[in-house]
């Protein structure tokens, strides 16, 4: 059994996708924990309703980065994790910290990177007139919504679509895509070879949504 620990700022979507889909699918994995930044974030009654340990590391009661994130590994590896998933966690994390996780700490971005790293992606990809938008599941490296990519979706940007509506359309991708490569790794089907990450049986990387 793999221990998951996921880490959520917010809504948490992607993290229920994944918690449901690890008890639907019976994956050698358990979630070991949920953690939030923020004590209000709506994803922490989900996981509590399942059972899940919760622990919230306020980042506003920490004077640096580097002190935040010390307290943030020292309650993860309270959990023991085998994975950390960052779904929807809405910081920053210091080179120490991603180093500490190297090889083990996943990430979702809703852009097809490189393209549109940071913040408003759905925004930026309209704007330049992007036929393309998605979301990527990576492994995290210290530079920002960057690092080996394990899959993405792509969808198609309609002439008519707001922020919102290509946002709604990629998310729903977002709960296929992330739940699969978590499965993958916890299966031990992931390897990286020179930055590349390859599915050791073939399976697609990349899902075409409408
Ligand atoms: C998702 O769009 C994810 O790609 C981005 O933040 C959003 C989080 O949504 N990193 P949720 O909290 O998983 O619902």
């Amino acid at each position: 059994m793999k221990n998951v620990v996921i880490l959520i700022s917010g809504r948490g979507s992607n993290m229920e996708a994944i918690v449901q889909a690890c008890q639907r699918e019976g994956w050698p994995a358990r979630i070991a924990a949920v953690i939030s930044n923020k004590s209000d974030a709506s994803g922490l009654a989900f996981a509590a309703r399942h059972g899940i340990p919760t622990a919230v590391v306020p980042h506003t009661q920490f004077a640096s980065r580097e002190a935040f994130d010390a307290e943030l590994a020292r309650v993860i590896d309270g959990f023991a994790p085998d994975l950390v998933v960052l779904a929807g966690f809405m910081r920053i994390l210091t080179e120490g910290f991603v180093r500490h996780y190297e090889g083990r700490l996943l990430n979702i971005h809703p852009s097809l990177l490189p393209a549109f790293p940071g913040l408003h992606t759905h925004r930026r990809a309209i704007e330049a007139g992007c036929k393309l938008a998605g979301a990527t599941v990576h492994f995290v490296t210290p530079e920002l919504d960057h690092g080996p990519i394990v899959a993405q979706a792509a969808v198609a940007v309609l002439p008519d679509d707001t922020e919102d509506t290509l946002a709604d359309r990629v998310l729903r991708h977002e709960h296929v895509i992330y739940p699969q490569a978590v499965r993958w790794f916890v299966e031990g089907q992931l390897a990286i070879e020179q930055g590349v990450v390859r599915h050791a049986a073939g399976a697609a990387q990349v899902r075409w949504g409408g």
